[in-house]
């Protein structure tokens, strides 16, 4: 894994924001692999900003997200298909007809979770994906676990998870308790990876994440045997790493 640390979430959001253009100017056809969570918010901005300057053309671009919460459809305004909506597609010229978010509604999940796969591998597969990371060490929505599945599937989410993603609920019935996500075999199957990490709330993991173990039970371990990932962090992110 490449590590690049930043001073502030400004400078990592700017960073790849920047790398996600270098990939549009030599193919303006890419595939982008995309994450929700607040750290992409940043990144999010940085895209609209550099679309407004007349930089950046998403017309011909398609989009996989990683994730989405079962039994919320993409009207809910916790659902990850709105929050794409809300802090990039509706502020950029891309055709939302090449932009894919898991059904989380869908009344056949494994028809979904396979119909994704397949659609994904269609269009040529990932050129870059972005990550963020859990507080456990999940990625999309591969929680921790004794085994982690390969394909996109349903996952059940762990008490932390809930926990840590209830602030954007009114309450504890609301949030779902599953989610559809791609599988660690899709999220390695992209040519790039690019996992941001911000916050001292996020300084733990980070220390686990690169402590040279490769384990189901920190999901975003295994990224270490991708052969083009980078790690981007902010100083608070990266405070418990060795120097
Ligand atoms: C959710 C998403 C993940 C994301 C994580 C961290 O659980 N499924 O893809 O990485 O939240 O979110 P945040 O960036 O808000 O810490």
């Amino acid at each position: 894994m490449n590590i690049e640390i930043k001073k502030s979430y400004d400078e990592l959001s700017r960073f790849a924001a920047l790398e996600i253009k270098k990939l549009i100017d030599e193919k303006p056809n890419c595939v982008l692999g995309l994450a929700t969570g607040s750290t992409p918010i940043g990144l999010y901005k940085e895209l609209v900003k550099l679309h407004k300057e007349g930089e950046i053309d998403f017309s011909k671009i398609t989009t996989f997200n990683l994730d989405e919460y079962r039994g919320l459809d993409g009207d809910h305004n916790q659902s990850y298909r709105y929050f794409m909506d809300d802090n990039l597609f509706n502020h950029i010229n891309i055709d939302k007809n090449n932009t894919f978010v898991p059904n989380g509604v869908a009344q056949d999940v494994d028809d979904e979770c396979k119909k994704y796969e397949e659609l994904m591998e269609e269009k040529g597969g990932v050129d870059i994906q972005v990550l963020g990371i859990g507080v456990n060490g999940h990625i999309g929505f591969n929680e921790p676990n004794k085994h982690l599945y390969m394909d996109t599937h349903i996952e059940d989410l762990t008490d932390e998870t809930i926990s840590s993603n209830l602030r954007f609920f009114s309450s504890r019935e609301e949030m779902p308790t599953q989610a559809i996500t791609m599988g660690i075999g899709s999220i390695m199957k992209a040519k790039r990876i690019i996992l941001l990490i911000s916050g001292k709330n996020k300084a733990d993991i980070v220390a686990k994440l690169f402590s040279g173990k490769i384990t189901t039970e920190l999901p975003a371990s295994i990224l270490q045997i991708h052969n083009n990932c980078t790690v981007v962090l902010d100083e608070e992110a990266a405070s418990l790493l060795n120097k």
